[in-house]
């Protein structure tokens, strides 16, 4: 057996479709263009229809097929719609991963119902809604992948914490309560955990260098993180090689939450 024929085996994602939220930009971005680059049929799904289909062409200029459903999970209802629109591009996928996220981080005591429907709809009910759409028949098929993002927030409070620290909490749990469910059939469910990465999500902390070295010197590794920085564990998650790795979180900062 060839070296590469090795690492095929255990990572090549020949085959496999995937849908990528949020996958029109930095983390899920590079998470959509990682799994396409090993192998997968991917559909990213986001709002904006521009960099949606910015994204698209510049992974089938570097020949990968991929595809894009323009929605704003922030509603049931286009949730629903976008995995029927997904599926209907390359079939059921065998991963899943919720990128989509938002965080308006208005301070605790002005939290008002709209931002805390906003933040729950989007970071949790959305992977929740297509975790419920797709994980049975990854169970059926026997092998499924559920990858979701989550935060540093997750775990501790940081930057105003407020609705996005819990909706975050809460989608480590339900990472948890899917591997419960469907490990048995085959499908992991498992978190990536960033901590502080620059991306457009941050442009205005990531504007003040000051925080942004302060921010670094936290990190054992010295720096803050970059969204490439995902399609390694991305990769790894979504193959053959985690197979027996579900219900985790995996922390991909740097050592930010060690330190
Ligand atoms: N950057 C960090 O430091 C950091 C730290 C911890 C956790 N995270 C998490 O990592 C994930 C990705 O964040 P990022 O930094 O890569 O952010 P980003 O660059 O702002 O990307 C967010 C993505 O989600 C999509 N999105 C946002 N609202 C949406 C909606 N209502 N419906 C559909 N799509 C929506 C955006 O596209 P449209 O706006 O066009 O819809 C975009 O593709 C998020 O879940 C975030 O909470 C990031």
């Amino acid at each position: 057996m060839t070296a590469q024929d090795y690492l095929s085996e255990l990572f090549s994602l020949e085959g496999r479709v995937a849908v990528v939220t949020g996958g029109s930009s930095g983390i899920g971005k590079a998470i959509a263009g990682a799994l396409a680059h090993a192998g997968a049929r991917v559909v990213i799904v986001a709002r904006g229809e521009q960099a949606l289909s910015a994204t698209v062409e510049e992974l089938a200029g570097q020949g990968r097929e991929t595809a894009w459903v323009s929605a704003d999970l922030t509603t049931r209802e286009h949730v629903r719609a976008a995995a029927e629109q997904a599926v209907r591009i390359f079939g059921e996928p065998d991963i899943l991963v919720n990128s989509a996220g938002i965080n308006l981080r208005p301070p605790m005591g002005d939290i008002d119902e709209a931002v805390w429907d906003r933040t729950m709809a989007v970071n949790l009910e959305a992977p929740f809604l297509l975790g419920q759409r797709f994980g049975p028949g990854m169970a059926e098929r026997g092998f499924g992948r559920i990858i979701h993002v989550t935060s540093q927030q997750a775990h501790r409070a940081f930057v105003q914490s407020g609705a996005y620290g819990v909706s975050k909490g809460a989608l480590e749990s339900l990472a948890r309560s899917q591997a419960e469910a469907w490990s048995p059939h085959g499908v992991t469910a498992n978190t990536l955990v960033p901590g502080f990465v620059m991306t457009p999500l941050n442009q205005r902390l990531a504007s003040d260098p000051e925080k942004v070295a302060a921010l670094a010197a936290r990190t054992m590794i010295g720096r803050n993180g970059l969204a490439e920085d995902f399609a390694g564990a991305a990769v790894f998650l979504a193959s053959r090689a985690s197979a027996y790795i579900t219900g985790q979180a995996i922390f991909v900062d740097g050592g930010l939450s060690v330190h």
